[in-house]
């Protein structure tokens, strides 16, 4: 009977799998925006991650990079931070063949599931990165480079003392905005109020972005539900939209 694979082979077949948490010293100082959140792999997330990695997921470079070159078939990239378990990033990108998605997230138990989506359907616009998507932004992408930034229901780390860990601060707005190409757009989605309030004021002052809405924009009929939007409606947040846009 063949043996079960198990995280620490996979981890030694490809080291970058566990880089987030062995990750140099002077990266721990940051404020991170997650925490980690273990999970036990499944057979099938084990083996996805064993096989598929090396022709499913993108590698850290640790420099600029022409992130167009990443996929097999050049076209305009989104990048979507923070995907969870991945199940509206799958279909969006099937349902948009005319782009190119980088999902980023740090959860494996994510990560893993949608790397053995993404094998299973054998999509050429679709590949992951498990990392931190500020390190990416800061180190691999190159600016004017993203036609757009997907950032769905972003940990909302709700106790003040915990405010720092936010996504949406106004220096990462500033990241996010320098990475986007002309005309490129943030879009992002929130069930907590006072978050959504501040992605408003935090992206309506930052210099080069502007709202195509007046205030929350409308739904986007394209974004399938997420998880996390799932369990916000179970307890009747209301959900809110963000569109804003590169001059
Ligand atoms: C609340 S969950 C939302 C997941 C999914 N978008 C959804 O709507 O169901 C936020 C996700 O963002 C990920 N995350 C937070 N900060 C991140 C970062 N700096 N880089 C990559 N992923 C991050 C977390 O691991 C978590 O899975």
């Amino acid at each position: 009977m063949e043996e079960k694979t198990t995280l620490e082979q996979v981890i030694a077949l490809h080291p970058e799998i566990n880089h987030i948490e062995v990750r140099p010293e002077d990266n721990r100082r940051q404020v991170k925006s997650f925490v980690l959140r273990g999970q036990k792999l499944g057979t099938r997330q084990l083996e996805a991650l064993r096989d598929s990695f090396d022709e499913y997921a993108i590698k850290w470079t640790g420099t600029r990079t022409d992130i167009g070159s990443l996929f097999p078939v050049r076209r305009p990239v989104v990048i979507e931070i923070g995907f969870g378990m991945g199940e509206s990033t799958i279909r969006i990108a099937k349902e948009h063949p005319d782009l190119n998605f980088l999902g980023i997230e740090v959860f494996l138990f994510g990560f893993s599931k949608l790397l053995y989506r993404i094998a299973d359907a054998d999509l050429d616009n679709l590949r992951i990165m498990r990392f931190d998507a500020k390190d990416v932004l800061q180190v691999m992408v190159p600016d004017g480079s993203v036609r757009g930034f997907h950032i769905f229901f972003p940990d909302p780390w709700p106790k003040k003392r915990h405010h720092n860990r936010r996504l949406i601060q106004p220096q990462f707005a500033s990241l996010l905005a320098s990475k986007l190409e002309k005309g490129g757009y943030i879009y992002t989605v929130t069930d907590w109020e006072e978050y959504a309030q501040q992605m408003l004021d935090v992206l309506s002052a930052t210099p080069g972005l502007t709202n195509r809405f007046d205030g929350y924009a409308d739904h986007v009929p394209w974004r399938p539900e997420t998880g996390f939007e799932r369990k916000g409606l179970e307890q009747n947040h209301e959900i809110r939209e963000l569109w804003f846009e590169k001059r």
